[in-house]
């Protein structure tokens, strides 16, 4: 994400989902020696109709922000069967993620899917875990989760919020979760975990000041996975993305 990992060739991105987060990458993209040579949204890929060898010639890289539904319903297929080297931001696939993530190894491509890909946030599920380790062997805290985002965000709990509780799972705490969800104004992200006993309240919060760290992040990841072939989880790769390792043997085509 250091502006000067940019290599001398920009980065040719073709954008699926031209919202907030789509346009927000390309104003970004020269930034991180990227350019937009395709911009794909709900007029003209439905079904990833937009999606075929002739629209993609130019394309080293595809960003999808767009919706879970159209990630599932033709766009990652399509990206895998073309063999384009992709990075999906969006949210709200969990039903079809193993079958989509399983084709996408098959294909060969490289793929970085995360539900968030703020380095701040990813610096976040390890504190939690920690937190979470921590807590549960002193028992006596219950726990709960909040998380608010802005009024035109349709998945609820957000996909940062249900890998923070995957997160808290995995490292060992077993009681209920009390998670709460709230959709107002203008709110990039917002999420807290709260352990509460009958002696003190112990509080962890990430805030996210605007959509950059979330766009800088895909441009990054796109950079990484050019010519990489396999499917990364973000929140496993951030720090080899923020350090710009190159391909690694196994990985590279
Ligand atoms: N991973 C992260 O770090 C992160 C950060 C922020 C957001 N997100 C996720 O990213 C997604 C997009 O967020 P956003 O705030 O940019 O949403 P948004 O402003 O609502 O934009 C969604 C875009 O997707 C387009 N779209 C709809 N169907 C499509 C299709 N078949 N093919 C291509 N594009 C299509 C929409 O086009 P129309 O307007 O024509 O329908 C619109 O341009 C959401 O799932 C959100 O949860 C993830």
């Amino acid at each position: 994400m250091a502006a000067d990992s940019s290599p001398r060739t920009p980065l040719r991105i073709a954008l699926l989902g031209h919202g907030r987060m789509g346009r927000l990458i390309e104003q970004l993209a020269p930034e991180h020696g990227a350019t937009v040579v395709l911009r794909l949204d709900g007029s003209n890929n439905q079904d990833g109709s937009g999606l075929n060898r002739a629209a993609l010639r130019k394309t080293d890289v595809a960003i999808d922000f767009s919706t879970g539904a159209s990630v599932t319903s033709g766009n990652l297929e399509r990206l895998c069967d073309l063999g384009i080297d992709t990075v999906v931001g969006t949210t709200g696939w969990d039903d079809r993620r193993a079958a989509l993530l399983a084709h996408a190894r098959s294909s060969r491509i490289g793929l970085v899917h995360g539900a968030n890909f703020s380095v701040g946030v990813n610096a976040f599920y390890r504190i939690a875990a920690a937190a979470a380790r921590t807590l549960a062997r002193c028992g006596g805290y219950d726990l709960a989760a909040f998380e608010s985002h802005h009024r035109g965000k349709r998945d609820a709990p957000s996909g940062t919020a249900l890998r923070i509780i995957d997160e808290v799972r995995a490292a060992g705490w077993s009681g209920e979760i009390d998670v709460t969800s709230q959709r107002t104004g203008y709110v990039p992200g917002t999420h807290e975990l709260q352990w509460d006993s009958a002696a003190d309240t112990v509080r962890l919060s990430h805030t996210a000041r605007s959509r950059a760290g979330f766009a800088r992040g895909a441009l990054a990841a796109a950079h990484w996975i050019h010519g990489r072939s396999g499917v990364y989880d973000f929140a496993e790769c951030w720090e080899r993305v923020v350090a710009g390792d190159g391909p690694s043997s196994e990985g590279s085509r």
